[in-house]
């Protein structure tokens, strides 16, 4: 899969092996909702942040990206997360947000 490249303060970055897609932000929408409308496999199930397969790692976080919340702190805490995984589905993506999605054997 080839993706395009494009930079802009209304998007965020996924990282997936040694490529990247900005997609534009919508309000509201988490990164898992971004990564599903543009195509981008981010493996998921609960989508109520208790499973763990949405991690991805924060490459890149502006000021204004919410820290872990109680659910995703407990998920976090009961998998042995770093500080730089986070959970798709809970997060919502802000401005400036790079995020890379784990390849297989990254866990
Ligand atoms: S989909 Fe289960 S924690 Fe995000």
């Amino acid at each position: 899969m080839v993706f395009k490249r494009s930079k802009s303060s209304d998007s965020i970055t996924f990282v997936l092996g040694s490529e990247e897609r900005s997609v534009r932000l919508k309000s509201g929408k988490t990164i898992l909702d971004l990564a599903l409308e543009n195509d981008i496999p981010l493996d998921h199930s609960c989508t109520a942040g208790t499973c763990g397969s949405c991690r991805v790692f924060v490459l890149d976080a502006p000021s204004d990206f919410e820290p872990r919340g109680e659910v995703e702190q407990e998920t976090a805490e009961s998998r042995g997360f770093s500080d730089l995984e986070r959970l798709a589905c809970l997060n919502e993506a802000c401005p400036g947000l790079k995020v890379k999605i784990p390849g297989e054997g990254e866990f």
